[in-house]
């Protein structure tokens, strides 16, 4: 099989980035990017890719939700068992990645991971479907299992146990803390715009810069 996509491309001519317009703090300017993605009802646009590194040194990348941007950390939940879950525990050095096609924007995050306290995922799965508060008890996420029919019988177990769920240890949030987050605005001939926001030393400061596309 070939698949040959050299004559695919897309010139991107919708907005612009330039220094003089940019809030000094790069959550302002996220959550105006996020606002204006969220508006086209096609997108998920709090999909983001989440990257993280094995112990070994080795990356992998899967998309979870941002569910807040809270107290300057970018909010996710998950299984802390799973494979993401044992990275982080290992390493919680992560990269986020949001990209927003229509808007022809990228967005990119890299800090570190910490678990948000047992209280705040408490309310969060409270606040779950059930069904999905379910589904977070009963999957043994990234384990390999028997087969589809092993994982429906997990399921009805737990939904057969009890309809007031308890968070369980082993499934909550994490805060991104950033510390470079990249905006990447698409233009004409390949002349992107790109913005870096840098956090210094002293809380709350960033410094801007502009990247070469
Ligand atoms: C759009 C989208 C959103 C997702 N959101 C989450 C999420 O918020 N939390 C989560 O644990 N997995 C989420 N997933 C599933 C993950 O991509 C992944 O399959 C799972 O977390 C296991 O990853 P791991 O084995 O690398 O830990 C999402 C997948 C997609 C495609």
């Amino acid at each position: 099989m070939h698949l040959n996509l050299e004559n695919s491309r897309k010139s991107y001519d919708q907005h612009q980035l330039e220094e003089h317009a940019i809030p000094r703090n790069p959550f302002d300017l996220f959550a105006s990017w996020y606002k204006d993605a969220e508006k086209i009802s096609s997108i998920e646009a709090n999909a983001m890719g989440l990257a993280t590194v094995s112990s070994d040194g080795k990356p992998s990348l899967r998309k979870v939700l941002l569910k807040e941007v809270w107290n300057n950390q970018f909010v996710f939940y998950t299984n802390y068992k799973s494979r993401k879950g044992r990275e982080i525990e290992h390493n919680s050095s992560v990269a986020l990645l949001f990209h927003w096609e229509a808007r022809e924007r990228q967005v990119r995050i890299e800090g570190l991971a910490f678990k948000l306290d047992a209280i705040k995922s408490d309310e969060y799965f409270a606040s779950r479907p059930l069904s999905s508060q379910q589904a977070a008890i009963a999957s043994p996420q990234s384990e390999i299992v028997e087969n589809r029919d092993d994982l429906e019988q997990r399921f009805a177990k737990v939904s057969s146990d009890s309809d007031q769920l308890i968070r369980p240890e082993f499934w909550g949030g994490y805060g991104i803390v950033p510390k470079v987050i990249e905006f990447w605005q698409g233009r004409p001939s390949r002349m992107h715009d790109r913005i870096t926001y840098i956090k210094g030393d002293n809380k709350d400061t960033w410094s801007t810069h502009r990247l070469a596309p």
